[in-house]
């Protein structure tokens, strides 16, 4: 069985920014952020693969300082936007958990992720 969870309106998430959900789906507590760049909408687990942990210390706050990667708080391990490959830091060479095939884009903006 499918389930569809609303998560906000694209317009929610300021341009090349991201925005952070923790969902309760069947399966539990769901940590997992999106990013925005323009019209694309990218989604990941808020999953460090270093430690397993939570890669923000303030909400919404996922990317480092200059834009140009996500950065985990924790030990700084930096990761592509458009992959979630990590090419900095104690994890160099391993991957966020891309949620983005996911994702469901209404025409009205709607962002849902469908479990
Ligand atoms: S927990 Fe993320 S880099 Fe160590």
């Amino acid at each position: 069985m499918m389930s569809k969870y609303f998560l906000c309106n694209k317009q929610d998430i300021p341009n090349h920014k991201t925005r952070g959900f923790s969902i309760d789906i069947e399966q539990g507590k769901l940590e997992l952020f999106l990013l925005r760049q323009d019209d694309r909408v990218t989604a990941y687990k808020n999953h460090c693969p270093h430690l397993g942990i939570t890669l923000n210390w303030q909400p919404d706050e996922f990317m480092s300082q200059d834009g140009s990667h996500i950065q985990c708080s924790t030990h700084g391990a930096l990761f592509n936007l458009e992959d979630g490959h990590c090419i900095a830091g104690p994890c160099t060479g391993e991957n966020l958990t891309p949620l983005t095939s996911q994702i469901e884009h209404h025409p009205d903006g709607e962002i849902w992720l469908v479990t």
